[in-house]
């Protein structure tokens, strides 16, 4: 696999989205100790898939991946947020993230609690400090419901619920998928869209990248479950052996290690032919889509 446009790509937005998340939370007129907090996880590193999804897209319809730089951070703010509150003592009491001790270890649970709301609420902040150049206000309007539908309740937000009461529980398969394509597939897939509202995309082109990264978001956790149980934690930046100390259903789990790898390359196979259907430039979105599955952090 030739990575090197790829990586070159990586780079550079890597780069400017790191810079914007910085600006856009030094301007906060906020007491020093939460934006301490938003400024240590979201800098804490991760590896900024959601966003590179966006610019992708962006980039897959010939426009501009610079003008997605405020909903990427948008997005990167609700994920972070996700991370920080995942970790907490009640939920899955991890104390590594990114390389770093857990928010909550450094800042304490209160501001812990504080700092992931802090960035959820600013994420909605952020999408309207859009120029009308980049959007008019039809389109900030439809990712501001977009991007709380994948966030909330019906999105990330339930799947962590689902999560959280199948610990301990022998689940199906189908509700397993439910728990990875609402707690992850959502946002991610949300990552998408955004690209696509942006890069002015027609209906047909809107579902055929939506039900692209519904399989992407699903083989990302399905990736995510096989790490924790083959990665190296020092690799990865956190705990590996959380979900089985919180006795979580996983794929390998539910269909062994060889039969999670399958469902893995099934669903990018899967992701990879709605692509094609697009009649875009997908070099990019295909190459993130392989570096999903293949990846070991
Ligand atoms: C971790 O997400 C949580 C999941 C949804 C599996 P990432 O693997 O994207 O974490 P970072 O952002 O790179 O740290
Ligand atoms: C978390 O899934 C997904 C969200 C944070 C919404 P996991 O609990 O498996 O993520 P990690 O393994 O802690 O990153
Ligand atoms: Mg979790
Ligand atoms: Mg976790
Ligand atoms: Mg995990």
């Amino acid at each position: 696999m030739n990575t090197k446009v790829l990586d070159a790509f990586t780079q550079e937005y890597k780069q400017l989205l790191e810079l914007e998340l910085r600006t856009l939370v030094e301007r906060l007129n906020s007491p020093p100790i939460i934006k301490e907090a938003m400024h240590y996880s979201l800098e804490a590193g991760g590896k900024r898939i959601r966003p590179l999804l966006l610019f992708a897209t962006l980039a897959a319809f010939g426009k501009e991946p610079r003008n997605g730089l405020l909903a990427a951070s948008a997005i990167e703010m609700i994920h972070t947020y996700s991370l920080i509150h995942d970790d907490l003592p009640s939920m899955d009491n991890d104390d590594l993230r990114r390389g770093k001790p857990t928010n909550h270890k450094v800042f304490g649970d209160a501001i812990a609690i504080l700092a992931g709301d802090a960035l959820l609420t600013y994420s909605f902040e952020v999408i309207g400090k859009i120029s009308n150049e980049i959007a008019s206000s039809e389109t900030k309007l439809q990712l501001v419901i977009e991007m709380a539908k994948a966030a909330g309740s019906e999105g990330m937000v339930g799947g962590q619920v689902a999560d959280m009461e199948g610990e301990g529980k022998a689940l199906t398969i189908e509700e397993l998928e439910y728990i990875h394509i609402h707690k992850t597939g959502r946002l991610l897939r949300f990552s998408v869209i955004a690209g696509a509202l942006l890069g002015g995309a027609n209906q047909e082109q809107l579902e055929n990248l939506s039900s692209f990264a519904h399989h992407l978001g699903l083989a990302f956790q399905i990736r995510d479950d096989i790490l924790d149980l083959e990665g190296n934690p020092e690799v990865l930046g956190k705990p590996v052996g959380s979900d089985t100390t919180n006795n979580k259903s996983t794929y390998p789990q539910l269909l062994t290690m060889d039969g999670a790898k399958e469902a893995l390359q099934k669903h990018l196979e899967k992701s990879k032919q709605y692509l094609t259907k697009t009649g875009l430039d997908i070099n990019l979105l295909s190459e993130i889509a392989d570096l999903v599955a293949a990846r070991d952090h």
